[in-house]
């Protein structure tokens, strides 16, 4: 017998960015960060787990992306691994009727409907649905929280895909990572009209990995630590009265400060950390253009660790933002424009 689950897990996009880790092994962030859930229609990893006596043990555990084979060796693949199976390995304990799954070999098959290589936060996707595929196959009893703090020790962003609409992941204070979970600020019905336009700047692999970039910034960088000692904390409070409020000049100031302030932390880094390039900076003009045009805040940038923007707006002012870019989009190597996503997975 072939054991099987199937799952989808969203692409989420920070508005208050997760930069720097204070335990680079349980994967715990050195601050509080923020997102929105982009819709599964447009954006998703769907990964199908599998496992079965029939597989040969020698095999061990395999992972095939996008067609290719994956090196799941890896400490952070491995520790999701390890708390999935023992949380498999205590349910068959507990009822010995149970087939015993947690000591067989995982055969994982994971699939984008988007570029992985253009870094659109494909690791989030992936290690969301990686956790909850593996949970699905073992039938456990988790929560979404529970499931984000495992996704979490697989790539930090990955543990606010386990939700939909508006997302916190709050850092916690426990040494041992228990608190550092995430949680659903808001419903995608509450303020639906969110949209996001993505840029892809250049379809080219990023230089600097976040997970390098992050550890740089932290022993090198003084202007750091003000932004996690102030400036985060505070977007923080204004992005979830905004969200709460539905006010968009808010939510899109905060969203374009953040990202500036991480850029920002970026360049103080030492060797200095690029992530934006000249296309990114000319989207960035746009958008100041399109707000001057509209006498208001209609659309928000935002950039992660490499140079493609996405920029947020509301349905209604598509016209004024999606048309306005379309100068910007003849220098871009593609885009894609994306609803606010729920946390129902495509599949169940
Ligand atoms: C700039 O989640 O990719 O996108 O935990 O090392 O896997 P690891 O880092 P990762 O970092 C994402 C950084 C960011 C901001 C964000 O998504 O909050």
């Amino acid at each position: 017998k072939v054991y099987r689950a199937s799952t989808t897990a969203p692409v989420n996009i920070a508005v208050v960015k997760y930069w720097g880790k204070r335990d680079t092994k349980l994967n715990l962030p050195t601050n509080s960060s923020l997102s929105v859930t982009l819709s599964q229609s447009d954006l998703r990893t769907l990964t199908t787990a599998s496992c079965s006596a029939l597989f040969p043990a020698s095999e061990g555990d395999s992972l095939l992306l996008n067609g290719a084979p994956s090196d799941v060796s890896g400490a952070r693949t491995q520790a999701c691994f390890r708390e999935l199976r023992a949380r498999r390995a205590s349910l068959e304990a507990a009822d010995p009727s149970l087939p015993k799954l947690s000591t067989l070999p995982l055969r994982l098959v994971s699939e984008n409907n988007f570029p992985t290589a253009a870094g659109l936060a494909s690791s989030a996707a992936g290690f969301a649905a990686f956790v909850r595929a593996i949970a699905d196959l073992y039938e456990l009893p988790a929560s979404p929280s529970e499931l984000s703090l495992i996704a979490r020790q697989g790539s930090g962003s990955a543990c606010r895909s386990l939700f939909g609409g508006y997302v916190a992941w709050r850092m916690g204070a426990q040494e041992n990572g228990g608190d550092s979970t995430a949680d659903q600020v808001a419903e995608a019905s509450h303020w639906p009209e969110m949209r996001a336009l993505i840029l892809v700047a250049s379809a080219a692999k990023k230089g600097v990995s976040s997970t390098s970039g992050m550890q740089q910034t932290v022993a090198t960088s003084g202007l750091f630590k003000e932004r996690i000692a102030t400036v985060v904390p505070a977007n923080m409070a204004a992005m979830e009265k905004a969200i709460a409020e539905r006010d968009f000049e808010v939510f899109g100031e905060v969203t374009m400060r953040d990202s500036n302030s991480f850029h920002a932390t970026c360049a103080d880094t030492y060797p200095p950390i690029f992530y934006m390039n000249d296309v990114s900076r000319a989207a960035i003009r746009a958008v100041e253009a399109i707000n001057a045009a509209a006498g208001r805040t209609v659309a928000a940038y935002t950039f992660d660790a490499g140079p493609n923007a996405v920029v947020y707006y509301l349905e209604k002012d598509t016209e004024a933002v999606v048309g306005s870019f379309y100068h910007v989009l003849g220098g871009v190597d593609g885009w894609k424009t994306a609803a606010i996503g729920g946390l129902k997975p495509l599949l169940a």
